[in-house]
């Protein structure tokens, strides 16, 4: 089989290995990604966000399968062009990926069926909705723009005047371009967090191993969000109680939900839940798999993932056990310094082999290029330095060995990944 993986992520670089064990896979082909990922995947200079662009890529190199990776091709409706040419794909259409697409698209779904999530109220004018924020008068108060905003449309307002300012910056000055033409304000929760992704034929769901990202781009939780600087696998606040909770309130209820409004979610679906006083509660979905999640979560799949992909693809969901390793994971992200704002990017990186690989750990390359041998950073986040171990806290000791062992001028990253887990372990 041969499979054309679109994006060019850590995340892909976790998708590309996972499919690479395969024995069922001759080639890979990627596109676009990166100096990592061309040690297992020939890749091709097309933008995962060029729909013609890697509908001809698909045309000329006729893979089995397309695996659609990251969320603006799946919201632009990438994979109905691939299904309508002919090509099977892993990745929901357009009328189910708007479940990230929109937000005001996913909290009217989740009030219509009864799925827990934080409460709300959308607005398109900007009077109106700071008129709201001055009569609710609760602080933290959170603006989140309806749109795809590179996980930055999010504002957690401490007070009247921050969030008169994010209302204003969404809906007025236009901040998030369309993606801001519309807001939603609601209620601010507590609790952990955690990630569940779950695949789906659109009928049955399963749930793989849950997980926590660190968002921050600081230790204790400090500084800007990011894409996430690290993960670990499994969550510990996810308890066997909330594991059945979000299955009866959550999971089933969203694919049911979905299936029932016509618009049947085929792929990976991302549950991003805060585990509140209240119970399970859904934060977020996102359309696919998340950016680090994947890298702590697909290392610890037994099952092939070419035979998930494939029974997704033909319904089957629910005659294939998937089977998932005791073990745990952990991934430290290293950014260059400046991320998640401006950064300077060319930098050689010392401590790789060959095939940008550490004798420690492996690492997932998420933005870095290929030159002469040697490997550049080429992005904001620049590798996922993962390791699995019997526990989560010799998972993280060997990540951090191998983080200790691989440097470039400026990097970043942080030290306390896994923390809060181990406290709670
Ligand atoms: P989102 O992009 O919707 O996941 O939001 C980004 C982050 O903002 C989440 O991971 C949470 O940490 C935080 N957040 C979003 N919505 C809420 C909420 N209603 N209450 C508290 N924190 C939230
Ligand atoms: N790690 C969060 C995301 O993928 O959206």
């Amino acid at each position: 089989m041969n499979i054309l993986v679109v994006g060019g992520g850590g995340r892909e670089h976790a998708i590309i290995t996972a499919l690479s064990k395969s024995p069922r896979v001759d080639k890979i082909f990627a596109a676009p990604g990166n100096g990592g990922i061309s040690a297992l995947a020939e890749c091709f200079p097309v933008k995962a966000t060029d729909l013609d662009g890697i509908l001809e890529l698909a045309k000329k190199l006729n893979p089995d399968y397309v695996f659609v990776a990251p969320d603006d091709p799946l919201v632009m409706g990438m994979v109905d062009k691939l299904n309508e040419a002919g090509f099977r794909t892993f990745g929901p259409k357009a009328n189910a990926a708007i479940l990230e697409g929109s937000k005001v698209f996913s909290k009217a779904l989740m009030k219509k069926y009864g799925i827990p999530t934080a409460g709300y109220e959308t607005f398109t004018d900007a009077e109106k909705a700071i008129e709201y924020i001055r009569q609710q008068n609760s602080y933290p108060a959170v603006i989140k723009c309806d749109g795809l905003a590179l996980g930055k449309g999010v504002i957690i307002a401490k007070d009247f005047e921050e969030a008169k300012a994010a209302v204003n910056s969404m809906l007025l000055d236009g901040k998030f371009g369309k993606s801001g033409s519309e807001i939603v304000i609601e209620e601010f929760m507590t609790g952990p967090e955690v990630t569940v992704l779950a695949f789906t034929d659109g009928k049955t769901v399963k749930p793989m191993i849950s997980s926590m990202d660190h968002k921050r781009a600081n230790d204790n939780d400090e500084g800007l969000n990011t894409g996430g600087m690290g993960t670990i696998a499994p969550n510990p606040c996810y308890t066997d109680a909330f594991k059945a909770e979000c299955m009866e309130k959550i999971f089933k209820p969203t694919i049911a939900a979905m299936q029932a409004e016509g618009r049947p979610f085929k792929g990976c679906l991302y549950f991003g839940l805060m585990l509140t006083p209240n119970g399970a509660k859904v934060v977020e979905y996102n359309c696919r798999f998340g950016d680090p999640e994947t890298q702590v979560v697909l290392p610890l799949l037994e099952t092939d993932l070419v035979d998930i992909m494939e029974a997704v693809w033909e319904e089957k969901l629910d005659a294939l056990d998937i089977k998932w390793s005791d073990r745990s994971c952990a991934c430290v992200v290293i950014a260059s310094g400046g991320y998640p704002e401006k950064y300077v990017t060319g930098k050689e990186i010392s401590g790789l082999d060959e095939k940008g690989q550490s004798p420690l750990a492996y690492v997932y390359h998420a933005g870095t290029k290929l030159e002469n041998g040697k490997y550049y950073t080429a992005g904001g986040r620049v590798l996922g330095v993962t390791a699995t171990g019997d526990d989560l806290r010799s998972a993280l000791d060997k990540a951090y060995k191998a983080v200790d062992s691989i440097t470039f001028e400026n990097a970043h990253f942080r030290r306390d990944i896994g923390r809060r887990a181990l406290g709670a372990l």
